[in-house]
């Protein structure tokens, strides 16, 4: 068997589609979309309709899609928001201890610069935010609460209908990372009831350098990139209209096969679970006791040291990580799994496995194969 890749977490191949729907923009389709001649005005049609695609697939109006170079830019932009919209005597900003760096370490940055407090939220031992401590840190203070839709190293899903019930009581802005739950969760933002939703495009078969955040028209919102009048005056920059028309077509593609997609992927993730929990002694699942998405398995194997393991997988042909890939090659054990209680050398032995379009029965057999001894090896 060819190299099994179990990480499509940190992105997914290009789906060929996705690809076709590109080449247009890459060739005689080049125009910028701010020209006024025909060919602005082709760029132009098809930076619109990719608008509207990508609206259609979470729901929203066309106008409410910021268009960015990914999740991190969205998730970034999002919590810069805070800036021109937080009232009342002692501002906060909320976000949960298990978010992806993209608001993780911005937060007290943004929160600084607007001179408001951030709290915080502690996860339990699954992951998880729960009620009580939405009910204990958002209150009619919170501006912000970010809180992601899925764990991208746990899989593990937040409360956010609750989340969005207690924003509303509260009147605060909830801003949910979506990013690792587009393709596999149905996505309609006036039914989730949030107001700034991120997504990206390489988590879904599409390219990378591309993303949108969502924005309820109602929320004021202060660029992060000044510059021309793109995006409604809220993203300055040349929109990549070639990434944006990817991006569209992935999430067409997302949508038609979502259930079908997130029920295979369940499946495949559940053999390769189950299979690995009876082969191999000594082993804990992540996030066990919660729902979590169904493309991702956080196993700790213990006593032994994750990136050995592997490194072990990669030399016989099996790709899959620590943790998230823009924080690999650090030695620090995964900050999701310390907050929810576990000590460095648990966090030390874990890894991701992430499932995607393109895993298939045999390949999950071949790793239930290759592994075991891998772990017998290294414990020896
Ligand atoms: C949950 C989550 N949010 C945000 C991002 C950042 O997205 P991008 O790689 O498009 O900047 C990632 C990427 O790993 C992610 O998993």
């Amino acid at each position: 068997m060819d190299r099994v890749y179990l990480d499509h977490s940190a992105t997914t191949p290009l789906r060929p589609e996705v690809r076709e729907a590109m080449l247009p923009f890459l060739g005689a389709q080049f125009g910028n979309p701010g020209s006024l001649h025909w060919f602005g005005r082709q760029a132009c049609h098809a930076l619109e309709d990719a608008r509207e695609m990508v609206a259609a697939f979470i729901g929203a109006e066309s106008r409410e899609i910021i268009f960015t170079s990914g999740g991190t830019e969205a998730n970034n932009l999002a919590l810069s928001s805070i800036s021109a919209c937080y009232a009342g005597d002692a501002p906060r900003l909320a976000l949960s201890a298990v978010e992806h760096p993209s608001v993780l370490r911005v937060g007290p940055v943004y929160a600084e610069r607007a001179e408001i407090y951030l709290n915080v939220l502690p996860v339990d031992a699954q992951g998880r935010v729960t009620p009580e401590t939405l009910r204990r840190y958002v209150n009619p203070n919170t501006v912000l609460l970010s809180l992601m839709f899925g764990n991208n190293e746990t899989g593990v899903l937040q409360p956010v209908a609750e989340a969005a019930a207690r924003c509303d009581e509260t009147g605060t802005l909830y801003h949910c990372d979506a990013v690792q739950a587009a393709g596999v969760v149905p996505l309609n933002v006036g039914r989730l009831g949030v107001h700034l939703l991120t997504l990206s495009a390489h988590k879904i078969g599409g390219p990378k350098g591309v993303g949108c955040l969502y924005v309820n028209h109602d929320v004021p919102l202060e660029p992060l990139i000044v510059g021309g009048s793109q995006e409604r005056r809220r993203r300055g920059g040349t929109e990549n209209v070639a990434a944006i028309a990817g991006f569209a077509k992935a999430c067409e593609l997302a949508q038609h096969r979502l259930e079908g997609e997130a029920k295979r992927l369940a499946q495949l993730r559940d053999r390769l679970e189950q299979g690995l929990l009876a082969r191999v002694k000594d082993v804990r699942v992540n996030s066990a006791a919660a729902e979590r998405l169904p493309h991702l398995l956080n196993i700790a194997f213990e006593g032994i040291e994750n990136e050995r393991l592997l490194l072990a997988l990669d030399e016989h042909g099996v790709a899959v990580s620590t943790g998230p890939a823009c924080s690999s090659g650090g030695a620090d054990p995964s900050h999701v799994l310390l907050a929810m209680g576990q000590t460095h050398s648990q966090a030390r032995s874990a890894l991701r496995f992430s499932l995607g379009w393109t895993t298939t029965p045999a390949e999950i057999d071949h790793v239930l194969d290759v592994l075991p001894p891998l772990v017998e090896n290294l414990r020896r």
